[in-house]
């Protein structure tokens, strides 16, 4: 109890001081982000557009999920309105393959959790809506490391990008973009 009465009284260096008076007004990572785009390739029923909705939610943005199936597509609409989240995502009906090229947008974020034969075809779509610093999550690339092992292997031979394999769960392929394909 003393001591930690004696170290709380103990008076910060002046250093320190300045920066906490400072850091809300004028340095950049204190500044709030505007916004997080977020796209979520194989949406299903909402379960995980809910997730990303409830970060959108609090980052201040919107989630794209692109479905192939209607009535899956039905189905996450009514899970995503139950969450009360349908203010922060959407689903667009139709094959991503499709769907995907013709969204004008750049995205922040990409859970890529589709049919995994299209990982390398929808990667290199969604590639061109990527700016530096964005992250593509592709799912299941050790459960189906058959179909997916050379997915992960070009993501990480690929020099505009950084990127590795997580052993968590049926295993994410976490790839960083290094180069905006616009500039
Ligand atoms: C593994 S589930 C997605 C699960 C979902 N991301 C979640 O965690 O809640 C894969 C989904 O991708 C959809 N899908 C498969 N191929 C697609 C395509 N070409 N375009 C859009 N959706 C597709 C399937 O209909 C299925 O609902």
């Amino acid at each position: 109890m003393r001591a930690s009465a004696s170290r709380g009284s103990r008076p910060r260096p002046a250093r320190v001081r300045s920066l906490r008076r400072r850091a809300p007004s004028s340095t950049p990572c204190a500044r709030r982000r505007p916004i997080a785009r977020l796209l979520e390739i194989g949406g299903s029923h909402g379960y995980s557009a809910i997730w990303l909705a409830a970060a959108a939610r609090i980052l201040g943005g919107r989630v794209v999920s692109l479905e192939i199936d209607p009535d899956r597509a039905e189905t996450w609409r009514a899970n995503v309105a139950e969450a009360g989240l349908s203010d922060w995502a959407g689903v667009i009906v139709g094959d991503a393959l499709e769907t995907l090229p013709a969204i004008d947008d750049v995205f922040d974020v990409v859970f890529l959790d589709a049919e995994k034969e299209l990982y390398e075809s929808l990667f290199r779509i969604a590639r061109t809506k990527l700016e530096t610093g964005a992250l593509v999550v592709a799912d299941n690339v050790l459960s189906h490391v058959a179909t997916l092992g050379a997915y992960s292997a070009a993501r990480q031979a690929d020099p505009t990008c950084v990127s590795v394999t997580v052993p968590l769960d049926r295993g994410l392929e976490l790839t960083s973009v290094l180069i905006d394909p616009l500039l």
